[in-house]
């Protein structure tokens, strides 16, 4: 099968990046690599915690013209099908920890106590709340009912049934928003401040940036395992990275700016054209809102405003901001599922491959790839942030179900 076409419809360089330097301090402030240290430490201790799959797709990147690509999968993170797991669920943890400590003044509430429910009636009457396109609200959901308090989850009126249905099947309770993510951001703050809830939200803006911290430092769990499983002879020079908000992409860029330095990959950050806030913000060189008026397929990307804390870090650290539109989605999805070429099978969702496509469009675009600085010598990330989140839409898109797609295991 020939490989889709994928045309970028935007480009754009960010002069600001500091291309070839060492992590500046402004990052580290924004991140702290030790904030992220406790963060890995204490998920991997949850139970049936288990790395994900980073694979070589060797043949993919023999027929885009790269010396090698590979693909980290998350659609098996924690069984909740998206990298989101490692975000919201331990931002509860740290919620919680941080309110019945507060609450008990002679004693200290660690991590580990809210780990082992240890307070079982404290935390059964605190409420976490938040809005999301669905993997942040089952992350939240899922940390609520692991660590036993209430959950109230606000989701716009696109976000699929399926994708509802999963939420409430961790015990929370949904609220519907007319409008789009952005809205149901604002109506969740709003009922929070009104109710008493803590709000667990994956996206940061002024006044609220502490929890976001640990949403982004849980996504460095994923980052980690990807540094540590990647041959020992390979740094990669580019890196392909989704935005929705750009928690993620900031969480990607801080941690392998910890780690490789001066060598930090050449960072490129891809969104879907009707909600390319990031894109907009490298143009215009300060954070900037988009009104989200056609939602995009690639829903959890589909978001209008920028986290601040991932903006402070990507307007250092990401070299380039892409724009795709849908159109290579469910090709990109079914090539994924065939593994085509000798390269492994693996469920790949929506969102999941607009790194992939960024990557595949840049190839086939020589000006931009000479821009880019890829070539047949390159060493190319892409992360595979999840997998058939809705099996339905999964099933409309590729024609089979993701049980189907069975993935041969030489990943590491
Ligand atoms: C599967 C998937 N990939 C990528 C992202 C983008 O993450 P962020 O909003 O932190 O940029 C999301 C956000 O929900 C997502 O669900």
């Amino acid at each position: 099968m020939p490989l889709p076409a994928v045309s970028i419809s935007q480009a754009q360089q960010n002069h600001a990046a500091l291309a070839g330097q060492p992590c500046p301090d402004h990052v580290t402030d924004v991140l702290a690599p030790e904030r992220c240290a406790l963060a890995r430490k204490n998920i991997s201790r949850w139970s049936s915690y288990q790395p994900t799959a980073l694979y070589p797709l060797g043949g993919l990147a023999g027929e885009i013209g790269i010396g090698s690509l590979f693909y980290k999968d998350e659609s098996t993170r924690f069984g909740l099908g998206s990298f989101k797991a490692l975000g919201g669920a331990y931002a509860v943890q740290q919620a919680l920890q941080q309110a019945l400590d507060a609450q008990l003044a002679d004693t200290t509430v660690t991590l580990d106590d809210i780990h082992h429910k240890r307070y079982p009636e404290l935390a059964g009457d605190m409420t976490v709340v938040t809005a999301t396109d669905g993997n942040h609200g089952r992350s939240v959901a899922w940390g609520a009912q692991r660590f036993g308090c209430q959950c109230m989850i606000y989701m716009h009126e696109h976000v699929s049934l399926a994708r509802r249905e999963a939420v409430e099947a961790y015990g929370a309770q949904v609220v519907r928003v007319a409008g789009n993510y952005d809205d149901s951001v604002r109506q969740a703050d709003q009922d929070a401040k009104d109710n008493g809830w803590q709000i667990v939200s994956d996206t940061s803006y002024p006044g609220y940036m502490e929890i976001p911290r640990d949403v982004m430092a849980g996504y460095t769990l994923m980052t980690t395992e990807t540094m540590d499983q990647l041959p020992g002879d390979i740094v990669p020079t580019h890196i392909f990275i989704q935005g929705g908000c750009g928690g993620l992409a900031g969480a990607v860029c801080a941690d392998f700016w910890f780690r490789y330095g001066v060598d930090m990959p050449h960072l490129i950050v891809v969104e879907p054209v009707p909600a390319a806030c990031l894109y907009e913000s490298a143009r215009a060189g300060e954070p900037q809102l988009v009104n989200i008026v056609n939602e995009s397929l690639m829903a959890g990307l589909s978001c209008g405003e920028v986290s601040l804390l991932g903006w402070q870090i990507l307007k250092a650290g990401a070299r380039h901001f892409l724009t795709i539109s849908d159109a290579p989605v469910a090709p990109l999805m079914q090539e994924m599922a065939n593994g085509a070429r000798g390269d492994p099978a693996i469920v790949a969702g929506e969102s999941a491959i607009a790194g992939l496509a960024g990557l595949i469009g840049a190839m086939q675009d020589p000006a931009l790839c000479k821009d880019l600085g890829l070539n047949e010598r390159s060493q190319v990330l892409v992360f595979g942030t999840e997998g058939a989140t809705d099996p339905a839409l999964y099933r409309e898109l590729t024609g089979t179900d993701a049980k189907n797609v069975t993935t041969s295991s030489n990943g590491s």
